[in-house]
């Protein structure tokens, strides 16, 4: 029915909008919504998803009451946390947040390709700072799902300097996330993907595990950080990414952020400039997520996004060595009763196959 719902009434009305405009306008009313007396009721009723045990994990000392999250870039400024706890999340990131507020990239900036059920945008990081989002962070109420902040460094910081940013966003806002994403994957803010090879990568994170440390023995609590990394990487580059990532010491691997290539596209709107999500990039997403679980021995945890859109998608990601997925471009597409769907036929596919638990189907396809 909610389904019907959006497909029939909400989603026309927003695809005739400019789409960072409908950005805007669901923004506003996510955050509205939670906030009117018994708002985040409402939408938990409509859109949450009750938690169950086959569903429920333990990572990293958090509770994911179910692994479908809420992928890092619409929530920018932490503006809605408790709007999208309240449809079905079993976690979310907010982010990509710099230390500095910047306006992000000239407009317009975000693409559909409805065909393709895809989007490209170049956004660019735009965001209100760490101090903004700090303050957001520590005013929430209610706290129901695990929150991730994704981090990244300011425009006009030069990479040799970038780790100071990623140091700054960690120190600004360690008391009030419940575990880090290193974003070195976007591939709108010039020059941000070099960080993710050579040595650029290790010094990266080595700086990072510090300030982590640090951070820990100042609170006198421990977090996880993570590392988010691109599918545009050849074999080697991947190869040679996982060890370092490996040898850092830092507790898991995010595949993937958006794709700069454009294969099989059919919409005008393939020619814009910017990183590719949704269908077109789940292939490929998959596909790094099997070869990380390879190469880590299944010993790393992973976080599944790109291209997204129902259960078998979460059930392959899984399979390929997922233990939590994230979705973005099908909440666009599909609307908020999409996590109910992928909850419930993900429990179909468990079952069919014989799992009692998300667990044991985490990395099947390796067996
Ligand atoms: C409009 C838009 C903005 C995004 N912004 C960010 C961001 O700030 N940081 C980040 O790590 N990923 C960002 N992403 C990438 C998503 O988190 C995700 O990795 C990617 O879209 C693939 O998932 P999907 O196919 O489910 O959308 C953005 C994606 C979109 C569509």
């Amino acid at each position: 029915m909610d389904e019907l719902l959006y497909r029939n009434f909400a989603k026309p009305f927003f695809f005739k909008m400019d789409p960072e405009r409908a950005h805007h306008v669901v923004m506003d009313g996510m955050r509205q919504a939670a906030r009117l007396p018994g708002g985040a009721s409402l939408l938990r009723a409509m859109y949450g998803v009750k938690e169950t045990d086959d569903m429920a994990q333990e990572l990293w000392g958090l509770h994911f009451p179910n692994p479908i999250g809420l992928a890092a870039g619409l929530d920018k400024n932490a503006e809605a946390v408790e709007g999208f706890s309240s449809i079905g999340f079993g976690f979310m990131e907010v982010g990509t947040v710099t230390p500095l507020a910047q306006p992000g990239n000239e407009l317009p900036r975000l693409f559909r390709l409805p065909p393709d059920r895809a989007l490209i945008n170049r956004m660019g990081f735009n965001n209100e700072g760490t101090q903004q989002m700090a303050s957001r962070l520590s005013a929430l109420h209610e706290h129901r799902i695990p929150v991730a902040v994704n981090i990244g460094k300011n425009k006009i910081t030069p990479n040799d300097e970038a780790y100071k940013d990623y140091e700054k966003c960690i120190s600004s806002l360690y008391p009030y996330a419940d575990f880090f994403v290193v974003n070195v994957s976007s591939p709108n803010t010039p020059d941000l993907r070099k960080l993710q090879h050579g040595d650029d990568l290790s010094i990266l994170l080595q700086a990072v595990k510090k300030q982590m440390n640090v951070e820990a023995e100042r609170h006198g609590e421990a977090k996880a950080v993570l590392v988010k990394i691109a599918p545009d990487v050849t074999d080697e580059e991947l190869e040679y990414m996982t060890a370092a990532i490996k040898d850092s010491g830092v507790d898991g691997i995010i595949a993937t952020n958006t794709t700069i290539s454009r294969d099989g596209l059919t919409h005008p709107n393939a020619k814009e400039t910017g990183g590719l999500s949704g269908i077109p990039v789940r292939e490929r997403s998959t596909e790094v997520i099997h070869k990380v679980y390879r190469q880590t021995g299944g010993k790393m945890p992973i976080i599944g996004v790109g291209g997204v859109f129902d259960s078998q998608d979460a059930y392959d990601k899984i399979r390929a060595g997922a233990s939590l997925v994230e979705i973005y471009t099908a909440l666009i597409y599909e609307g908020p009763g999409v996590n109910r769907a992928i909850i419930s036929g993900l429990r179909e596919l468990l079952r069919r196959d014989g799992y009692s638990h998300i667990r044991e189907a985490v990395g099947a396809d390796h067996n």
